[in-house]
């Protein structure tokens, strides 16, 4: 069972990886919520919080995650940077791609992702992404969100409105929840101190590779507006270029359509 002891020790032993302040919670409304609250009240460096339950989990647009007990990952990673720091866009999309190499690491397979920051297998969603933030004098206190969908139980696989899978039905081996954790928080503060030197440019491809819209034609909306043309994949500040009548457009923020219910349902 994960518990903060059990982290530490692993995490002490990964002596490439210092995270001073680690905490696992049974229960708790929100990791992001409590590592805002490790911000507000002066936190600073790294630091990451853990829960095997969560009670008001944080979707992506308003969203609820619904988070029972060991049926997913609900991590929160928070780092602080200087307030210079920019592209907290094109930063998600960083952790999607950090979050797929350490999956991939554990086994999991056919993954691709819907921008700006969805994991997919087989167009069911796998695990989802919320970034937040809290700046404070010259300190811009980032709060990477991870939320990865391990072994749900099947009345709220139908209570969603979306095609949804998880770890335990796309991988062959029990995958060790400890080593997967070490590997996110590795390869996303190594792909972060990247992407803090040399933006987001050399993650473009590997971006493009995995896109499962990308060539598609598709609607993306902010909920008041729409806009349609072909998905053209993301450019070097993270942002989706979309082919419309009149131009290739950069849109910086929204939902794309058509829903991975359609995709399933063979819409296109
Ligand atoms: C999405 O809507 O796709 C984003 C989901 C993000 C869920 C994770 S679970 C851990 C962290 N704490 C939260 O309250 N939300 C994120």
């Amino acid at each position: 069972m994960l518990t903060t002891s059990s982290l530490r020790a692993a995490l002490h032993a990964s002596t490439d990886l210092q995270i001073p302040d680690v905490e696992v919670f049974e229960e708790i409304d929100s990791t992001n919520a409590e590592a805002l609250r490790r911000l507000k009240s002066g936190g600073s460096g790294i630091s990451l919080v853990v829960a095997r339950s969560q009670t008001a989990g944080r979707g992506r647009r308003g969203r609820q995650w619904l988070s029972p007990l060991d049926a997913g990952i609900y991590l929160s990673l928070s780092q602080t940077f200087s307030q210079q720091t920019s592209g907290l866009q094109a930063m998600s999309l960083v952790t999607a791609l950090s979050v797929v190499e350490a999956l991939c690491a554990v086994g999991a397979a056919n993954l691709q992702l819907k921008w700006p920051n969805d994991i997919l297998v087989d167009n069911h969603k796998l695990s989802g992404i919320l970034l937040e933030m809290h700046s404070a004098g010259d300190m811009l206190g980032l709060v990477f969100g991870i939320g990865i969908n391990l072994d749900l139980p099947e009345e709220l696989r139908a209570n969603l409105d979306r095609p949804v899978t998880d770890l335990r039905s796309c991988t062959r081996n029990r995958v060790d929840v400890t080593e997967l954790i070490i590997r996110i928080c590795r390869q996303l503060l190594g792909n972060l101190s990247t992407f803090e030197r040399a933006g987001f440019a050399s993650f473009v491809p590997a971006w493009n590779a995995l896109d499962r819209y990308i060539g598609r034609d598709i609607v993306i909306t902010d909920g008041q507006h729409e806009k349609t043309g072909q998905s053209a994949g993301v450019d070097a500040d993270g942002c989706l270029l979309l082919r419309t009548a009149s131009g290739l457009e950069r849109i910086g923020g929204g939902e794309i359509f058509p829903s991975l219910q359609a995709l399933e349902d063979g819409e296109s």
